[in-house]
């Protein structure tokens, strides 16, 4: 219930802004006439990022506030049993952060889209991924495993790469609906480094592959897919110079999701 109503105000605030944006963007747009096809496509192409952006943005600040509401009712049940919630509050005060930093994206809007790269060990950052929704993976009777050598870094945006990450792991729990196993891990390839998470759950059909790092496009549009979570993660990808890509042998064969990125 309250957490339906986080995410409609989440949602409606954002929506506003788009509007507002959009707005903008609009009364700084040419006139119709004598202007020249070029210009106003890019008119065009700028108005359509500012939608595809806030619509990411709304994707994105949904799975850290869903967080905190989790962790908040769990540290509710550990004080209802006479116990120390600290720990559950630390998380709350993490994800709620985490929500406030990507919002804070929208703000660096106007600045060329560079995310600041930089060294990263990468076992802490996937451990602190996982970490939050390790809830609901138990809860789910799903197994988790996390093999990466501690020696590992990455050239990445830390706080971006660990918003892919929680994209894919979102899409591995709703892939796991009954348990199963998800095993992620990285290897260094060169002078690149590979990460994977590998799910046995419900799979993909070979023919629908290709088209899901589309915005919108969703298998999942009956339990509220909204189809975007391949595409901000592909964005992001692209701004490391890396990249994702998503395979499955099939319909209940599981997936698997690869990451590239440059090692530092
Ligand atoms: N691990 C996976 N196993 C099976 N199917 C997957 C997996 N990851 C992604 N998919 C498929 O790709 C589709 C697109 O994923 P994407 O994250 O872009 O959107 P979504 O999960 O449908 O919605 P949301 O916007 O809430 O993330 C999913 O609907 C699902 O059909
Ligand atoms: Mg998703």
């Amino acid at each position: 219930m309250e957490s339906k109503l986080l995410l409609a105000l989440a949602t409606g605030a954002a929506a506003g802004l788009a509007a507002g944006l959009a707005l903008r963007e609009r009364r700084a747009a040419p006139p119709d006439s004598g202007v020249p096809d070029e210009e106003r496509l890019a008119w065009l192409q700028r108005l359509s990022t500012v939608g595809q952006m806030m619509s990411g943005v709304v994707h994105e600040v949904r799975t850290p506030l869903n967080t905190v509401i989790l962790a908040v009712e769990h540290a509710q049940r550990v004080l209802d049993q006479g116990g120390d919630p600290r720990e559950q509050l630390r998380s709350a005060a993490r994800e709620a952060d985490r929500a406030v930093e990507i919002l804070s994206d929208i703000l660096d809007f106007a600045k060329p889209a560079q995310l600041d790269l930089k060294p990263v060990a990468l076992a802490p950052l996937l451990e602190g991924a996982l970490e939050p929704l390790k809830i609901r993976f138990d809860e789910r009777g799903v197994e988790t495993s996390l093999d990466v050598p501690a020696d590992l870094e990455v050239l990445a945006s830390p706080r971006h790469l660990h918003q892919v990450v929680t994209i894919l792991l979102m899409n591995a729990l709703d892939a796991l609906p009954f348990g199963g196993r998800l095993d992620l891990r990285a290897e260094r390839a060169g002078r690149a480094v590979r990460v994977t998470l590998s799910d046995n759950g419900v799979g993909i059909e070979p023919a629908v592959l290709a088209r899901l790092f589309q915005p919108f496009a969703t298998g999942r549009a009956a339990s509220g897919g909204t189809g975007l979570g391949l595409n901000v993660a592909r964005w992001i990808m692209t701004k490391h110079g890396g990249d994702v890509s998503i395979a499955s042998p099939g319909i209940g064969k599981g997936t698997t999701v690869a990451l590239t990125l440059k090692a530092a």
